[in-house]
């Protein structure tokens, strides 16, 4: 699978360990950066990774920051991109079975290697249920600006 990372620099320390790890699994990633510890604009990355994911180059997103939640948000002002900012495996993996979640985030302040390669392993094993689940996502979509 084509999966689009992006970070900015504090969650730079966990870029490694979580492009080995999708690598290791034999997915693509397309590295929007960030690509050094010197401080750039999370909403750049976020939108970034977004566009990747919306224009359907990249099936699918992890992106991280400090707590994952600034870049979520930014990455969720892009049309067709739901994100979520997930400490742990189990909200990751309800994040798509019932969120139907296309980018995961997470912060490399709040969660170690471990934790943070177990959360990307839950987002991509679930898969999307459907049913009531996509009539809440349409009352989402349909809620005006
Ligand atoms: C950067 O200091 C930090 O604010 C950012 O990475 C993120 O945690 C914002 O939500």
């Amino acid at each position: 699978m084509k999966i689009v990372f992006g970070c900015d620099h504090a969650g730079f320390p966990l870029k490694d360990a979580v492009i080995d790890h999708l690598r290791a699994m034999g997915h693509e990633v397309v590295d929007v950066g960030c690509f050094s510890n010197e401080r750039v604009d999370y909403p750049v990355v976020g939108e970034l990774a977004a566009r990747k994911v919306a224009s359907g180059e990249c099936e699918l997103g992890v992106i991280v920051c400090g707590t994952g939640i600034g870049i979520s948000l930014a990455a969720n002002r892009v049309k067709g991109v739901r994100a979520a900012a997930c400490s742990e495996p189990y909200s990751a993996e309800m994040a798509r079975r019932h969120n139907n979640v296309n980018i995961i985030s997470f912060g490399a302040r709040v969660v170690g290697e471990g934790v943070a390669c177990s959360i990307v392993d839950a987002f991509l094993n679930a898969r999307f249920e459907g049913g009531r689940h996509a009539q809440w996502l349409d009352m989402i979509e349909n809620i005006l600006p």
